[in-house]
């Protein structure tokens, strides 16, 4: 990876954080994005200590802003002459349905139109970088994913997994029709699931939920160096070179859920999404 520029979203913890701190012992020039100024300079302060690396930068942006990540956008626009990879990773769970500043369901805003809408605007970037790739971090919970384009925001009823569900086969729609757009570019585009990972994914779960999910998952959870290995294999190794529409699971390509396998679902999904994030639909 030595001299590969990588931009990770969502690196102040978790499995992001971890993908950072391989990727920059690889020697690859890494850009990490968090909401947080105090945890991001953290973050970065972390991964230079972790790997020795010096080539580690840092960048702010909270997703759930439209304007936020366009300004995200224009400064890696300004800040590098090149982008060898893009980890979309940033993502979470919301208890309760709350609107972002654009009006729109923070988890499908976040976990889902914050990809898509930064993807896009760093498309011409990765294309003049080609070979590039783009990692998106989704999750097996896609399977019980679904879409109901007359109500994608659970106004009529909302449940903490439900919204997350459709946001990670939202997510694996993405990067497939992503990578049908890009065939062709030398830019591939693949989606993943890190496996059951003990980091703060659940902080926003509700308070009576925590203790469950810690006494339920807790002996299936691996580590967030384990959850961030998919994220460096997609991101880093040769064997992967050219692959692109795939998903993996535990390191390997597996047939998503059928519906995220649905070409039309996914041209539909790439249409609202665009208009939603006010982009052009082509
Ligand atoms: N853990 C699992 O078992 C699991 C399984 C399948 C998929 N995943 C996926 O893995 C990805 C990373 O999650 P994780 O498990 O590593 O959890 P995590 O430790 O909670 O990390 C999530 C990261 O996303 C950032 N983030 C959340 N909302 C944001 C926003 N509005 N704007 C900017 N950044 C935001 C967080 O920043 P802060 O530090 O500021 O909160 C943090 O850096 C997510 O996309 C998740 O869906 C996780």
């Amino acid at each position: 990876m030595r001299g590969k520029t990588v931009l990770i979203t969502g690196a102040t913890s978790g499995i992001g954080l971890e993908a950072a701190v391989e990727l920059a012992r690889r020697g690859a020039r890494i850009a990490l994005v968090g909401r947080d100024p105090e945890r991001t300079e953290a973050a970065e302060a972390a991964v230079m200590a972790r790997s020795g690396s010096r080539e580690v930068s840092h960048l702010l942006c909270d997703f759930s802003s439209q304007t936020a990540v366009r300004s995200l956008a224009r400064e890696v626009l300004s800040r590098f002459d090149r982008l060898d990879v893009l980890v979309n990773n940033a993502g979470g769970v919301n208890k309760k349905r709350r609107l972002t500043v654009d009006g729109i369901e923070t988890t499908f805003a976040v976990n889902h139109l914050g990809y898509f809408l930064l993807t896009n605007l760093l498309l011409d970037l990765l294309k003049r970088s080609a070979p590039a790739r783009i990692v998106t971090v989704a999750s097996i919970g896609h399977r019980r994913g679904t879409l109901d384009f007359d109500d994608l925001g659970f106004e009529r009823g909302y449940a903490i997994m439900k919204a997350y569900t459709r946001s990670k086969l939202a997510n694996v729609l993405f990067a497939n029709e992503l990578a049908r757009r890009l065939a062709g570019t030398g830019v591939t585009s693949n989606s993943l699931h890190p496996g059951s990972v003990n980091t703060n994914i659940w902080s926003g779960a509700p308070l009576w939920a925590k203790p469950l999910i810690q006494i339920l998952f807790r002996p299936f959870f691996i580590s967030a160096q384990e959850g961030g290995a998919t994220i460096v294999q997609l991101a880093a190794d040769p064997a992967l070179e050219g692959v692109t529409g795939k998903y993996f699971e535990k390191g390997v390509a597996v047939e998503p859920a059928p519906l995220a396998r649905d070409e039309a679902l996914a041209r539909r999904l790439w249409e609202v999404s665009a208009r939603m994030v006010g982009l052009p639909a082509s």
